[in-house]
């Protein structure tokens, strides 16, 4: 994985949206014992729902050493929750299994770290396998419709008002030599995702945001066998308030993006 230049800033950067992230309590189902947690990071999320749960055993997996010995100190007192440095398809080696399995904010560095498409497949599968039967699957991420592939009549405006910022240039250079001209509402989207990153932009540039779509997700949950139970796609209010600010765009106009996907899955 690349380099994190400033860990800190990463993890407050994470950790900023608890209160949104939190969202996914809702999908907790009644008589949960054993939640894991893949791509846990310093365990912020982890150990609010441990909070929130109390009766509930929350194990939080990173592939990060440095986030892990972050989350063990604050777990420390904490009896429903633990922390290991451990790859997901390493972990499938301990023979527990989980009423739930959830990915947050995780999947798309997946995606960008491991080998794009199939290591998200692979998790999936994993995670199926990491189930107890008719155990729940929790997907919360930046997630968009294929269908926002199509261009359409919005775009030359909004893309105006977006390109006309000369402070964004390279960033939209460097944004399309990465994945291609801005011709379609989920680039613009994906850019509008990702711009506020600057300071970090090494990293965050070339990270794809949106690799998976809910179509796909559909197609490769049909196949592991999982029932879909509920499906959100949404625009955290702290991103339209930006957006607005930044570019001047309308209600209209801002009802064509999204930040947020939760699916909510179950193992038959
Ligand atoms: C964007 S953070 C999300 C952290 C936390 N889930 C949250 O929502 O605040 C993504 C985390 O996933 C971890 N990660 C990335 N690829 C992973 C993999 N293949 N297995 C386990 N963790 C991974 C990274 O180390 C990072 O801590």
């Amino acid at each position: 994985m690349d380099e994190i230049a400033n860990p800190q800033r990463y993890l407050e950067r994470m950790s900023k949206p608890l209160q949104e992230k939190l969202r996914i309590a809702h999908f907790i189902p009644r008589g949960t014992k054993t939640v894991l947690d893949v791509g846990c990071a310093d365990g912020t999320v982890t150990l609010a729902l441990a909070e929130m749960f109390p009766s509930i055993n929350f194990v939080g997996i990173d592939l990060s050493n440095e986030f892990i010995e972050i989350a063990k100190k604050k777990a420390v007192g904490k009896p429903n929750v633990t922390f290991e440095n451990v790859f997901l398809r390493e972990r499938l080696a301990n023979s527990q299994r989980f009423d739930v399995v959830l990915f947050c904010s995780v999947l798309h560095e997946f995606f960008s770290y491991g080998e794009g498409t199939s290591t998200v497949v692979k998790a999936l599968a994993d995670a199926h396998e990491m189930m107890k039967p008719e155990g729940t699957l929790i997907i919360r991420d930046m997630i968009l419709y294929d269908y926002m592939n199509q261009s359409d009549l919005w775009l030359s405006t909004i893309e105006k008002k977006i390109k006309n910022k000369v402070e964004l240039t390279d960033l939209i250079t460097d944004f399309e030599k990465y994945f291609g001209q801005i011709v379609s509402t989920k680039q613009l989207n994906h850019f509008l995702l990702k711009y506020m990153y600057e300071d970090n932009w090494q990293r965050e540039g070339k990270e794809n945001y949106v690799p998976v779509s809910f179509e796909q997700y559909d197609r490769v949950l049909k196949l592991l066998g999982m029932k879909e139970q509920y499906r959100e796609s949404y625009t955290i209010p702290y991103l339209i308030e930006l957006w607005r600010k930044d570019f001047g765009l309308t209600d209209e106009e801002l009802a064509c993006f999204r930040s947020t996907g939760i699916i909510v899955a179950q193992k038959e």
